[in-house]
């Protein structure tokens, strides 16, 4: 085997040797486009899933394909000290640059520049530049409806000069209320004098109640799509694809102890599969091979994928996610949580909204919560031996 070049990408966001399972989702997104540069926009899209089954991926494949259709397109990802309005500023100079060879726009452009002005305040006039501070100026004429000004004044900008534009908006949970409220207010207003932008979002599954929550019609401006682990047959594909381009199959159990072990998630996927691929010694890979590679993959996910969730958490924090697994099934209710820490529902709420706030856990509605990671509960039984014996016990 070739062992100089691993085919698999455990990382965020990495692009995969082979993208399993998406294709329909891409086509999809593709057809958005098309019919959006055609002037019958479509939905924006939101994507949701848990961590690690390839929002970013997704988002990036799709970006290819407006590329490839000659749509203009900018990525933004929200970080968790939110920097939106930043980014959205920034975007739109972006896309304005890129329109403004056409002279005879200049009124469309100058209210396009106004708006950013507004809110995005260090705009220099005189050799275009936006600066990366944000302004501490007051908003004068409220979020909302700047919002809307900017994306009509680009929608306009944008159908005047036969141009389609494309948001890519990652982590889209981070963003403040306010601020999804102004962005589905604006999107609101582009779709009813149909111009050609379209927005596509991904972000973890509490999107879906505060998309909802903010305002009552936003299903009609996205359309939700879930992304979750692959089905079986595609994570096959994941696992075997890119190894066949260097000669190197897996037997029959080598899969099905592939597929055990990862539940089907693209990233546990490629961790597993790197690590077998890096220890490996022949072409043909069997199950005792990736018996060997557990163990290397399990440190490296614990390490990383998992750690820099749980490390972000206080003691208390960690201790309600102890209580949650110790619950012995998820998603798990806050009542049982809560007798679990022997404190009161309303005690232990502030430390639900929190975690909830960091992206760790999300309300599966019906009072139920579970964990934004993957077997995230087997990790935090690893962290913890406590637990496990606790669960020996009750059962
Ligand atoms: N369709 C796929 N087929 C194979 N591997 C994939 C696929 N999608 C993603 N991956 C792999 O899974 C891992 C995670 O992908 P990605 O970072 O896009 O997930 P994510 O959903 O954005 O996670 P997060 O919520 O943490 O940002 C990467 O290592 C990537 O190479
Ligand atoms: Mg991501």
């Amino acid at each position: 085997m070739i062992n100089m070049i691993n085919p698999y990408t455990p990382g965020s966001g990495r692009k995969p040797g082979y993208l399993a399972g998406r294709f329909p989702i891409i086509q999809e997104a593709k057809r958005c486009i098309l019919s959006t540069m055609n002037l019958f926009p479509e939905r924006s899209i939101a994507y949701y899933g848990l961590r690690g089954v390839g929002k970013t991926v997704l988002l990036n494949e799709i970006e290819d394909a407006a590329d490839e259709l000659n749509a203009l397109y900018e990525h933004i990802e929200i970080k968790e000290n939110n920097t939106f309005l930043k980014d959205i500023s920034l975007a739109c100079q972006h896309f304005l640059s890129s329109m403004s060879f056409k002279e005879n726009f200049k009124d469309k452009f100058d209210r396009m520049r106004n708006v950013l002005t507004r809110i995005n305040i260090s705009w220099n006039m005189e050799d275009n530049s936006v600066s990366a501070q944000m302004s501490d100026k007051p908003i004068i004429y409220g979020l909302s409806n700047d919002f809307t000004d900017l994306f009509v004044s680009l929608g306009r900008v944008a159908k005047s000069t036969g141009n389609t534009i494309c948001f890519f908006i990652d982590e889209v949970q981070y963003i403040k209320n306010e601020q999804l409220e102004a962005l589905l207010m604006a999107l609101h207003r582009v779709n009813q004098l149909a111009l050609p932008i379209i927005v596509f979002c991904a972000g973890l599954p509490k999107i879906l109640k505060t998309f909802g929550d903010v305002k009552t019609y936003s299903e009609r401006l996205f359309m939700y799509v879930p992304i979750d682990s692959l089905g079986e047959e595609d994570a096959i594909k994941a696992i075997v694809e890119p190894a066949k381009k260097f000669g190197a199959i897996y037997t029959t159990e080598a899969i099905n102890e592939i597929l055990k072990n990862t539940g089907c998630y693209p990233y546990f996927i490629q961790e597993l599969c790197s690590n077998i691929w890096r220890m490996g010694t022949s072409d043909t890979i069997d199950v005792q091979d990736v018996i060997n590679a557990i163990p290397e993959a399990t440190k490296n996910l614990d390490d990383s994928f998992f750690k820099v969730r749980f490390e972000r958490c206080t003691e208390l924090e960690k201790n309600f996610m102890y209580a949650m697994v110790k619950c012995g099934e998820l998603p798990c209710t806050m009542a049982n949580v809560s007798s679990i820490m022997k404190r009161s529902v309303s005690q232990i709420s502030p430390i639900r909204a929190t975690l909830i706030n960091k992206g760790v856990i999300y309300s599966t509605g019906y009072g139920e919560i579970d964990f934004t990671v993957p077997k995230f509960d087997e990790f935090l039984i690893r962290q913890n031996p406590e637990i496990q014996e606790y669960l020996n016990k009750i059962i």
